[in-house]
């Protein structure tokens, strides 16, 4: 495992970074006990992954407390991040927000705390100054970002320096590469999600597959009846590149996010021992150029024919 530099920050996060959405029964489809999530958190450790992305929304707080159980004992191991809840934009919604955090966490800091979605209505500068005081206040070690757009992490960084912004980006989810860019060239760390995009790019979904009432795919734009053939093609070529270099297509599609520029870490979502263990082995060796020119390729064709969405969930 290789540790990148989070933007100007002191941090040293793995270039593999754990999802911890799984760890909340409406992420994913795989049932967990407690005990599996913890046996599955204790080996992303144990595989150098040091960085840990989870959220208050993510099971209405079941992740954050599956993570706060899990930290017991290896708190100083874990580069922890976390989100501020919907709708906290006010900087006494925001310090509410943290508090709960900590407490599900168990913890008394957060080493990344990030708006988790930016307000469209309002400018965000009140809830980055919240993030400030969190900051100054010792229970944050960094302020962040989730899917802010290049006006909207402008505005943030003018009011405080931010170290990250956390973005979509996979070979099916490539429009966030100018304001990757954009971040990279000003030293903001960028986190990507969903690199697998959601499951459609790890070869077990084919045009046949369906998925029983409340299963998160049937949230997500790669599994609409109308976009899934298109985003299979991209998974056929992900496909032949594994059998090349025998590793499976889930290590592709993350190899190939994780060696585009300006990427700090690829947050990927594991359900289990061998999915964590399989993620954490998609770096560590390089495909050739032309296999990374085919899957560009693959990847955009796929963006030039499939509609554009405003997010994965956007239906
Ligand atoms: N900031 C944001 O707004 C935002 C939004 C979305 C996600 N995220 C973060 O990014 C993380 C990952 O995103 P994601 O869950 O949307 O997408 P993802 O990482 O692209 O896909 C994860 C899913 O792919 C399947 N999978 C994972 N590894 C696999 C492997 N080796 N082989 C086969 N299948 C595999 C699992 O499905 P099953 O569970 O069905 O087995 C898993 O739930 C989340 O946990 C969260 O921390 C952040």
């Amino acid at each position: 495992m290789r540790y990148n530099k989070l933007g100007w920050s002191n941090l040293l996060v793995s270039e593999i970074a754990l999802g911890c959405a799984q760890f909340s029964s409406q992420f994913t489809k795989t049932q967990k006990t407690e005990a599996d999530m913890i046996a599955i958190m204790q080996r992303a450790l144990d595989l150098g992954i040091n960085l840990w992305d989870t959220a208050p929304s993510y099971g209405n707080g079941a992740s954050e407390t599956a993570v706060g159980h899990a930290l017991k004992g290896r708190r100083d191991k874990v580069i922890l991040a976390t989100k501020v809840r919907s709708r906290a934009t006010m900087p006494e919604m925001v310090a509410e927000s943290c508090e709960e955090s900590l407490r599900r966490l168990g913890t008394d800091y957060i080493d990344i705390l990030q708006i988790h979605w930016p307000s469209q209505d309002e400018p965000n500068d009140l809830t980055v100054a919240g993030l400030a005081k969190l900051v100054k206040a010792g229970k944050v070690r960094y302020a962040s970002l989730s899917n802010f757009n290049k006006d909207q992490t402008d505005l943030a960084a003018c009011v405080y320096p931010v170290a990250s912004n956390q973005l979509p980006y996979a070979l099916v989810w490539r429009y966030e590469e100018p304001l990757i860019r954009y971040c990279g060239e000003r030293r903001i760390g960028v986190l990507a999600y969903s690199p697998l995009g959601e499951g459609i790019l790890t070869g077990r979904y084919d045009e046949t597959s369906r998925f029983p009432a409340g299963d998160v795919r049937n949230h997500c734009v790669f599994f609409l009846p109308h976009v899934m053939p298109l985003a299979l093609k991209v998974t056929a070529v992900v496909k032949q590149v594994a059998a090349k270099h025998g590793v499976t297509p889930a290590q592709v599609a993350i190899n190939w996010t994780a060696r585009q520029p300006y990427i700090s870490s690829v947050i990927v979502g594991s359900s289990s021992l061998q999915q964590v263990e399989q993620n954490a082995a998609a770096v560590g060796w390089d495909m050739d150029q032309d296999d990374y020119a085919s899957l560009s390729k693959a990847g955009e064709s796929y963006m030039a024919s499939a509609p554009r969405f405003r997010t994965m969930w956007d239906r």
